[in-house]
């Protein structure tokens, strides 16, 4: 395996074999350029203290992205309007004002209503895995369940989450660190029809308030924008789209990661199916060693220093999740998946004022998931080559092959 050239480590174009193993760069950069420059004067952290650092100081270190989206996408376009509106990249006060809107979704009592769901759910697509031989368990299971539980919440019609899957697809894919025209273009017509479909649906459930099986949480959003002053009508509808982009794609690569991890890993899995109770801690392994989004950024808002570097006002820095989940002054062994790991304090769903607002239920969804396929398909095996879309913010699974029986 070829040495690492940590000085010449630039993320924006990074080397050919950077996405098949990251985690091999960041130990090099950890250990020898923790807070790298990058070629665009921004910087790339790879260390775990010093994002618990960037992340639990937001006086210091902003989440608004509006000067980075401006020139990215221009300041009149539906990109910069969708991004620079949702809750991820406001600060406080306009942070806080929204995410209380998104408290009464992940109460115990509404979670523990989509326990039952999501347990009825697995059980669904596992029938219908039962007669097959070899497949994808991407589009036959690990993708399934997350849209599906997603659109529940805020009242999409089954037949329409392909749609929801692609519009979400071009949204983030615009949010790769280098994005062309073509993505850009995409983007941006994903965020209109997004908009026109879920202002149709608002006019829906507004006349009819109980149709539905849930939806929740599009109605405490729509309860927001009637009272006028904690939600207005272009701030619904942006966070009604974030909710649908994060809440499936996330999870969908946990999943996968997840059963991709363990069936590399038969004494694990077999572990897993005599110690039932370790599913908990299965999914925060699955977490830390695959973390499904891999950057998170912040921008200085004065002059300050991570590990002893001087950081001007206006650094922008990329916060590599995959780092600091693999850190040696955080985790012991950090390369080697341990179903039972304890303590893990990944980062994988970020800290602080952003952390996941969906965690509860992403981490519901794994244990339910994981419990029930490795249960009732024990020969189960990888078929083929696992694939890994060429993308750097989200860690995607694109296919994963595997024989059932
Ligand atoms: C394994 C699955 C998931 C992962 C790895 C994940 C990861 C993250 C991360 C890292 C952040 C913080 C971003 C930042 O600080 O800049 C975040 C924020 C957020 N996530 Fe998730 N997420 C997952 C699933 C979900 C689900 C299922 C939902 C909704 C149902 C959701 C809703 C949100 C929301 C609303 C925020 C914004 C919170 C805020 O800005 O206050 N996520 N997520």
């Amino acid at each position: 395996m070829a040495e690492i050239d940590v000085a010449g480590f630039d993320l924006l174009d990074q080397p050919g074999d950077f996405i098949a193993d990251p985690y091999r760069y960041f130990a090099a950069l950890r250990a020898a350029s923790p807070v790298h420059p990058l070629s665009d004067g921004s910087w790339m952290l790879t260390g775990y203290d010093d994002m618990v650092r960037v992340y639990r100081d937001t006086e210091t270190w902003t989440s608004d992205k509006k000067l980075d989206f401006g020139p990215k996408f221009g300041t009149d376009s539906p990109l910069f309007e969708h991004h620079t509106t949702s809750l991820v990249f406001r600060d406080p006060p306009d942070h806080t004002r929204i995410r209380k809107l998104f408290q009464a979704a992940f109460t115990r009592k509404a979670l523990a209503v989509m326990e039952s769901r999501i347990e009825a759910l697995v059980d669904g697509y596992l029938d219908d895995l039962e007669e097959a031989g070899e497949l994808d368990l991407v589009s036959a299971f690990t993708f399934r369940l997350p849209v599906e539980v997603i659109s529940d919440m805020l009242g999409v019609p089954a037949e329409d989450r392909l749609l929801i899957r692609d519009w979400a697809a071009a949204i983030l894919g615009a949010l790769e660190p280098v994005t062309g025209e073509g993505p850009l273009a995409a983007g941006n017509r994903a965020v209109d029809d997004f908009k026109t479909y879920l202002r149709a649906l608002v006019v829906h459930r507004r006349a009819n308030p109980t149709d539905g099986r849930s939806g929740e949480v599009l109605s405490a959003l729509i309860a927001a924008e009637e009272d006028g002053e904690r939600l207005s009508e272009i701030e619904l509808l942006h966070q009604c789209i974030f909710m649908l982009n994060a809440g499936h794609e996330t999870s969908t690569n946990m999943l996968s990661h997840g059963v991709n991890e363990l069936l590399r890993r038969p004494d694990q899995a077999a572990r897993l199916r005599a110690e039932p109770d370790l599913v908990t801690l299965l999914v925060e392994e699955v977490l830390r060693y695959q973390p499904p989004i891999q950057i998170n950024n912040r921008r200085a808002t004065v002059d300050t220093e991570l590990s002893g570097v001087p950081l001007p006002a206006g650094a922008f820095v990329y916060l590599m999740l995959g780092g600091a989940n693999r850190d040696p002054a955080q985790f012991a062994d950090p390369e080697v998946f341990d179903l039972a790991r304890r303590p893990n304090r990944h980062l994988s769903f970020g800290l602080g004022v952003h952390i996941c607002a969906g965690n509860s239920l992403a981490r519901m969804e794994g244990v339910v998931a994981f419990t029930k396929f490795f249960q009732r398909f024990p020969e189960a095996r990888l078929a083929g080559e696992v694939k890994i879309a060429d993308r750097l913010r989200f860690r995607e699974i694109t296919e994963l092959p595997v024989a059932i029986r």
